[in-house]
């Protein structure tokens, strides 16, 4: 099964979700809180706050408006990065 692994940026925890193939097309900033990671927002998904950013190979993405399989792109697992976690 694909797999997310989440990287807390403070506290260098990892956390990793498996992700079933019904889930790949949700959006990330839900995924993520469906499975209680808590993530930043004031906008509440519309992209215009930038709280929700993590970072994914070196690059900044805004998980409110990213898919999951954005994310794996086609790979079996992916690891981003929270700062504040
Ligand atoms: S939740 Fe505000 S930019 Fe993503």
């Amino acid at each position: 099964m694909k797999q997310l692994i989440i990287r807390g940026g403070a506290s260098k925890k990892e956390i990793i979700l498996p992700v079933s193939p019904l889930f790949m097309r949700d959006n990330l900033l839900n995924f993520l809180r469906d499975h209680e990671i808590p993530v930043a927002s004031s906008c509440g998904g519309d992209g215009i706050c930038q709280k929700c950013v993590c970072v994914i190979k070196e690059e900044k993405i805004l998980t409110c408006m990213t898919s999951v399989s954005e994310v794996l792109n086609g790979e079996d697992s992916a690891t981003l990065t929270i700062s504040y976690l």
